[in-house]
């Protein structure tokens, strides 16, 4: 540090000015704000979580600010200097929140007046928190944007691979929750692909209308001083795919609009929906009276009263935090409604809710990919311990229900039977098999040709499990080289 700066540091009285503001902003007010209300309009305590968002944003500023000749390369080089060492304070930790400092731009602002004096006062030149804190919220959504791509990416890889060992392996689908007909249980696991890569697709979407500028607004109606928007975009890599920067058109809609916020919880919440149906389907699955699969007592807790119980814990909380997220989707969409342009401090409300979306998302995501496809195992390069197929209890469940009897009308209608005649032919077949209590494919060659003469042995085939999941290849269709096929488009799309 240079004496002058650091004299001017020394001798800087805003830090005391900016302290004492809570007590009253400036001259302009006859009496400090009472601890109630200090206490109420603070949000400190949530949004210094964005520091770093708020450290780069002030960089990029200055730097524009020192280019464009509004301030001069010395107080920039004081700016930066201040930031380092702030960055420093609070990555160890001695760097001290105050309350009365209301959020985590003044507090970060007035500990950079304490170190750099003046400098530091003149890096709100051109800004208000207004553009700031929407500028600092888009830049840490990104990132964790970026973050949330990734898990959704391991889980879809997690559903992939138990979709690849399963091809084969038979279980009965459902409508209704009634036995309809028999799917791969590798075509079950990559219908949850299909989903969690539209959501993916979804957050890329959300993540191109997050990374525009809103610095350069200031307050609402823009600023007098001669700002470069664009060479701050690009510092804060706010560029589309063709590395042009990206800067709000509009300082008005630039400072006040949350939908890029509203959006993303939107996006959340439909991933959680589909985190819940396949919580839904894991909770089935592993009870008693289904015994499809298992997963790792590690996601698993006990009963305090019941020793035999083994509870799918983490699959009934990510049901129930799907509810806490599409909450705050609800609360940030009803805080947008009514409000008048440009900015108002009930945006400050779009935090917690926010970061709590983006917490229990990524959370939830990075659980169930090992969950679901387990735990790398350093020493063998595999991963070990994600839920276990029980292939048997499937085959006999797909068994019970008169899967195949769709099949049997199929049969039928090849035979040149109207396809509404066969329905009513396979249903008297059913109801026979039903008194028997045995399935379709159990019932003898002359009972089934009672129903209709044109049955022959051959029908045996297509009554079959693997018969029937053979048969549906169409294109999306349940037929093992189908699933392969699209193994290998996953892969392909996932590598
Ligand atoms: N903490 C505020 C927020 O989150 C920052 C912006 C405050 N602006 C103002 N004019 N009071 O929205």
């Amino acid at each position: 540090m240079s004496k002058a700066q650091a004299t001017s540091a020394d001798s800087a009285p805003s830090h005391n000015q900016l302290d004492t503001k809570a007590q009253a902003w400036s001259a302009l007010f006859s009496e400090p704000m009472s601890d109630l209300v200090k206490r109420y309009t603070s949000s400190v305590f949530f949004d210094k979580r964005l520091w770093q968002a708020d450290i780069a944003g002030s960089l990029a500023h200055a730097e524009m600010l020192a280019a464009q000749g509004i301030i001069s390369a010395e107080d920039h080089a004081s700016i930066q200097r201040g930031m380092a060492q702030i960055t420093q304070e609070i990555e160890s930790g001695a760097f001290e929140w105050k309350l009365d400092l209301e959020d985590v731009h003044l507090n970060i602002e007035a500990r950079l007046t304490q170190l750099v004096g003046d400098a530091g006062k003149r890096l709100h030149t051109g800004r208000s928190r207004n553009d700031q804190v929407a500028t600092d919220v888009r830049l840490w959504l990104r990132g964790e944007i970026d973050l949330i791509g990734d898990l959704l990416k391991e889980l879809q890889v997690s559903l992939v691979n138990v979709a690849e060992q399963n091809v084969e392996v038979i279980l009965p689908g459902f409508t209704h929750l009634q036995v309809a007909q028999p799917v791969s249980f590798g075509h079950h696991m990559l219908a949850y692909v299909e989903m969690f890569k539209r959501d993916a697709e979804r957050m890329a979407d959300v993540r191109r209308r997050t990374n525009v500028l809103p610095l350069g607004s200031a307050a609402l109606a823009g600023t007098t001083y001669p700002l470069d928007r664009e060479r701050v975009a690009k510092t804060l890599g706010m560029v589309d795919a063709n590395g042009t920067p990206v800067v709000c058109q509009n300082s008005l809609d630039a400072v006040s609009d949350r939908d890029f916020a509203i959006e993303f919880t939107a996006a959340a919440s439909l991933c959680m929906v589909h985190v819940s149906r396949l919580s839904e389907e894991l909770i089935i699955w592993m009870s008693q009276n289904f015994g499809f699969i298992k997963i790792a007592d590690r996601f698993t807790t006990g009963s305090s009263i019941m020793p035999q119980k083994k509870n799918p814990d983490v699959p009934e909380l990510a049901r129930g935090k799907t509810g806490r997220v599409v909450g705050h989707l609800m609360g940030l969409i009803t805080l947008m409604k009514g409000q008048p342009l440009a900015y108002n401090k009930d945006n400050q409300e779009d935090k917690e809710p926010l970061f709590d979306t983006v917490d229990t998302l990524k959370d939830t995501l990075r659980i169930f990919a090992e969950m679901v496809g387990g735990q790398l195992n350093p020493a063998t390069g595999q991963k070990e311990g994600g839920i276990t197929v029980n292939p048997q209890a499937m085959e006999q469940a797909a068994l019970k229900g008169y899967a195949t009897a769709t099949d049997l009308a199929d049969y039928l209608v090849k035979k040149g039977l109207p396809f509404r005649d066969a329905h009513e032919t396979v249903a008297h077949a059913v109801k026979a098999a039903a008194t028997h209590a045995c399935d379709l494919s159990e019932l003898p060659l002359t009972v089934l040709q009672s129903f209709h003469p044109q049955i022959e042995k051959d029908v045996y085939e297509c009554l079959s499990l693997r018969g029937s999941l053979n048969a549906r290849n169409t294109l999306g269709g349940t037929a093992p080289a189908q699933v392969h096929a699209q193994l290998a488009r996953h892969r392909t799309r996932l590598a």
